[in-house]
C-alpha cells in the first residue's frame, strides 16, 4: 500500500511494544523499552547502508575487511520525544553527528511551529536518519524534513516508533524520497491528533510529565 514504509514485526519488537502501549508501564520501563526497540529499528533502518573495504592485518594475515563507506551518519531528533529514540540509536552508531530540530505542534491548528535548529555541518551526501516515535498528522515530520533539505540533506530515512495512516500518507505525499520505518501502523487519528490506540502522549510518558 505505502511504497516507501517498513513496519518491523519482528516478535521483540512487536511485544516491546505491547508493554509499551500499557497505560500502566511506569516511566522507567517506558524509557527502557524505547531504548531497546529504537536499536532493534536502527538495525533495519542501517540494513542498506553501503559498505567498501579496508585493508586490516587480524592476528594471522591481511584481509579487506567491510567497513561503512562513505561521511559519517547524521541523527537528527525533532525535539523533544525523538531524544527518547535518538539515545539508543547513537549507542548501536557512536561516531554519528547529532542535529535537533525543535518543533512544537499548537494544538489548535496541529501545525508545527520551529523554535530551535542545529544539525551537523555537510548534511549533503550524509544518510541522515530523522526520529520522532510517533508520526502522528505528519506535520512536523514533513516540516522537518524540509528545514533538512534545505539545510542541504539528500538522503533522509525517518525512524518511528508508531504511525497513524494519515502521516505515512502526509511523509509519501510530501517527500515520497524519504523511507519510513516503524514498528506499527495503529488505525487512526482522533480528534485532538493522537494516534489510536497509540500509548499516549510519548514525550510525557518517556519524561514522566503528566
Ligand atoms: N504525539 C504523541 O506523543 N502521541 C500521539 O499519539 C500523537 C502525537
Amino acid at each position: 500500500m505505502y511504497k516507501h514504509l517498513t513496519v518491523v514485526k519482528h516478535p521483540l519488537v512487536q511485544h516491546k511494544l505491547t508493554l509499551m502501549r500499557q497505560k500502566d508501564t511506569s516511566t522507567a520501563v517506558f524509557r527502557q523499552l524505547l531504548r531497546e526497540i529504537s536499536q532493534l529499528l536502527a538495525y533495519e533502518i542501517t540494513r542498506e547502508l553501503e559498505m567498501t573495504t579496508r585493508r586490516i592485518e587480524t592476528p594471522l594475515c591481511e584481509m579487506d575487511a567491510p567497513v561503512l563507506a562513505g561521511k559519517k551518519l547524521a541523527l537528527v531528533s525533532i525535539l523533544r520525544a525523538g531524544n527518547g529514540l535518538l539515545d539508543g540509536v547513537l549507542e548501536l552508531i557512536p561516531s554519528a553527528r547529532v542535529g535537533f530540530v525543535g518543533l512544537y505542534r499548537d494544538e489548535e491548528t496541529l501545525q508545527p511551529v520551529q523554535y530551535y535548529f542545529k544539525v551537523p555541518d555537510g548534511l549533503e551526501g550524509r544518510v541522515v536518519i530523522v526520529v520522532d516515535p510517533m508520526l502522528a498528522t505528519g506535520n512536523s515530520s514533513a516540516a522537518a524534513v524540509d528545514l533538512l533539505k534545505q539545510a542541504g540533506a539528500n538522503n533522509i530515512r525517518f525512524l518511528c516508533l508508531l504511525a497513524a495512516p494519515e502521516g505515512v500518507a502526509r511523509m509519501e505525499e510530501a517527500h515520497p524520497d524519504v523511507p519510513i520505518i516503524t514498528a506499527a501502523v495503529d488505525e487512526c487519528l482522533n480528534d485532538h491528533g493522537y494516534i489510536v490506540p497509540g500509548l499516549g502522549d510519548a514525550g510525557d510518558r518517556m519524561f514522566g510529565t503528566k
